[in-house]
């Protein structure tokens, strides 16, 4: 299906459980962890409400794709831990978490438009550098990423022993 009527907004409590769900299918979709490692309830819930902010591609009512948006500070999972950051630095991180686009929506550039969606957001609220892991194995999310004006820092195993490319963007 390709259609461009979408509508970028930020996901709301009511919608945790659809995009739970949507996680949950897509491991079962990919039974491979080298490529897509999925989060649990609260780590969605904790991203609408707190940690971050999950950015969603409304189509028809429904959602179409989301990227959650988590700024790590001090936790041990801070992406700028492999690039020996100093703590202001560390302070300044977002992650580009998790995106997932829906099969049928596949092809419309969704990624990106969310990732440009959120990038002046987060930038706006002090998290300054962009930062995303991406398998080798998935060219789809590494060119978008690209594309983008990421920069591929370090390439690393993480997420217990599966391959991840480290990338960074100034925002
Ligand atoms: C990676 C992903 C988000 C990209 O989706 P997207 O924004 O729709 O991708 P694009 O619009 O850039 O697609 C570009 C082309 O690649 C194709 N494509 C994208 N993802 C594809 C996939 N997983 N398998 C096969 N083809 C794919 C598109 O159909 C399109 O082809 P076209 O130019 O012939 O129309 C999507 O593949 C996805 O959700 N994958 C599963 C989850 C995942 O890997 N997330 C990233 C790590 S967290």
């Amino acid at each position: 299906m390709k259609e461009d009527t979408y509508t970028m907004r930020f996901a709301r409590m009511s919608d945790s459980k659809r995009v739970y769900k949507i996680m949950e299918h897509m491991e079962q979709e990919i039974d491979d962890t080298s490529i897509f490692v999925a989060d649990d309830k609260t780590f969605v819930k904790n991203h609408i409400e707190k940690e971050g902010f999950i950015a969603v591609a409304g189509h028809d009512k429904k959602i179409a794709a989301f990227l959650i948006v988590r700024f790590p500070e001090d936790s041990e999972d801070n992406l700028g831990l492999d690039l020996a950051f100093d703590e202001e630095q560390l302070n300044r991180v977002n992650h580009m978490e998790s995106v997932i686009v829906i099969e049928a929506h596949r092809g419309n550039q969704l990624q990106q438009q969310l990732i440009e969606f959120a990038e002046p957001v987060a930038k706006a609220m002090g998290y300054t550098t962009a930062m995303a892991t991406v398998s080798p194995d998935n060219p789809y999310s590494l060119n978008n990423f690209l594309d983008l004006g990421y920069e591929e820092m370090l390439r690393k195993t993480k997420y217990d022993d599966v391959e991840r490319i480290i990338l960074k963007k100034e925002l």
